[in-house]
């Protein structure tokens, strides 16, 4: 059957780029990542299966506190967490940034310091807050204005609880309408446009439980340019010297959230850290001489950019389907273990692993094995012609928002994480097995 034409790939991306630094290409289609085989590893632990790079993400945290000396890296939690992460993450001297919790008692039960944890969320339960102030944490930040008084009372008049507001300074940004969260008319923060954030200031500064230490943002995720962090800097600063000229408080904290894009695919933008570093440095210290305000303590709050390019999902192929548009490879996983290509049309670039094909790439579409047609890993790649049921696929960058977002749709069971580094393998995070599944299912 003659497939139509591969859609242009870019001939000069190396095809490794968005791997681990560590990824090492072997005779036979063999990949080396933290000194192990994939291939050892899908037999290992079957698939499908993920592996993270434990040297990555420590380089990865190294990248940020060099890149930001003096700020605060607060490694967002949501992107993925398990316990030898949060240890990770400890020992690169980053914080946390927590958004229930669940993720707070993890951290803190793993022995994350719960003075270097931040906690968010624009609908915190009262368990949430609740295990926030028992554990500790190092700050809390307000959404919305019902939190004052639940957040004041639940402190009670012999504590005080240092927070944040999160502000949303009316800027668009981010690599889809799903996760864009500067902008006005949505459901994060406090608007600076209509006052609410003023309003809310005002009120804090009313709670003595309360110390306001500083302004958030957050402006959305998978950003890859830096513009929308200055804009979003002389805005936050200007409503900090508002507030000094109203109440006579100088706020010490300026958080401007995480959201740095990464590259899925060779080829793909990123956002280039030096140059946000470079640039919010100076633009918070123009700023600032402009507003007669000291510089505040920076900041930011990383997820995908820390972890994202670490982590490695591998599948197995199991049929293989085609069509006179192309083929439809369809492998172990599929949306129960990454929901990105169905959410927001995230592109991959899965490769073939484990033998060499000579064979002539053909478009190809990867799907996974769910009862839906939306069920898409990879949309028009090219792979191998001769790709076959028992052949292995990986696919880089999968390390943030994949096993934080698994589902147990279809009960097929979340996958395994595995660490690799220095040649050797740990299990981090064992499959979910259909007797974990049933064991919730307490009705008959
Ligand atoms: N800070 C706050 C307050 C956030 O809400 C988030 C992400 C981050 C930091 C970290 O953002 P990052 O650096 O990882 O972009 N599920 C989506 C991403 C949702 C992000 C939610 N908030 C995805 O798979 O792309």
């Amino acid at each position: 059957m003659t497939i139509a034409p591969l859609p242009p790939v870019t001939p000069s991306s190396d095809p490794l780029s968005v791997w681990p630094a560590s990824a090492e290409e072997q005779p036979h289609g063999r990949v080396l990542v933290g000194g192990v085989s994939l291939v050892d590893i899908a037999e290992s632990h079957g698939t499908p299966v993920y592996v993270v790079d434990e040297a990555e993400f420590r380089d990865r945290c190294r990248t940020y506190r060099d890149a930001f000396p003096g700020a605060e890296v607060h490694y967002a939690a949501k992107a993925f967490l398990c316990r030898a992460l949060v240890r990770w993450a400890a020992e690169e001297g980053l914080g946390l940034d927590v958004c229930s919790a669940g993720e707070l008692e993890l951290a803190v039960t793993a022995g994350f310091p719960p003075e270097r944890i931040l906690l968010h969320g624009n609908a915190k339960s009262p368990a949430d807050l609740d295990t926030a102030l028992r554990l500790g944490v190092g700050r809390i930040v307000i959404d919305n204005p019902a939190e004052i008084a639940r957040l004041a009372a639940a402190v009670g008049s012999k504590g005080r609880q240092k927070v944040l507001v999160r502000v949303t300074p009316g800027i668009s940004a981010g690599g889809h309408v799903k996760v864009m969260t500067g902008s006005e008319d949505q459901k994060f923060g406090l608007s600076l446009r209509d006052g609410q954030a003023q309003h809310a200031i005002a009120r804090i500064l009313g709670q003595p439980g309360l110390q306001l230490a500083g302004l958030h943002c957050h402006l959305g995720s998978q950003i890859t340019e830096v513009k929308p962090y200055l804009v979003a800097l002389r805005r936050l600063v200007g409503l900090m010297a508002r507030i000094r000229d109203a109440h006579g408080v100088v706020l010490p904290e300026l958080d401007l959230g995480g959201g740095h894009g990464i590259a899925y695919r060779p080829g793909d933008p990123a956002l280039d850290l030096t140059a946000l570093a470079s640039k919010v440095r100076a633009e918070l210290a123009a700023s600032c001489t402009a507003a007669r305000l000291p510089v505040p303590q920076l900041i930011i709050e990383p997820g995908r950019a820390v972890s994202g390019p670490a982590g490695i999902a591998l599948y197995r192929v199991l049929a293989v389907k085609a069509t006179p548009e192309r083929v439809f490879v369809a492998v172990d996983g599929g949306m129960s273990d990454n929901p990105r290509p169905a959410l927001y049309g995230v592109r991959y670039a899965p490769r073939l692993i484990g033998r060499h094909s000579t064979a002539a790439p053909v478009r190809t579409t990867v799907v996974g094995r769910h009862c839906e047609a939306g069920d898409v890993l990879a949309e028009d790649v090219p792979l191998p012609a001769d790709v076959h049921p028992g052949d292995l696929l990986a696919v880089p960058a999968a390390g943030a928002y994949h096993l934080s977002m698994a589902s147990s749709y279809n009960l097929v069971g979340r996958p395994p994480v595995v660490a690799v580094r220095d040649g050797a393998l740990r299990l981090l995070v064992r499959r979910e097995t259909l007797a974990d599944l049933r064991a919730r299912d307490v009705g008959l």
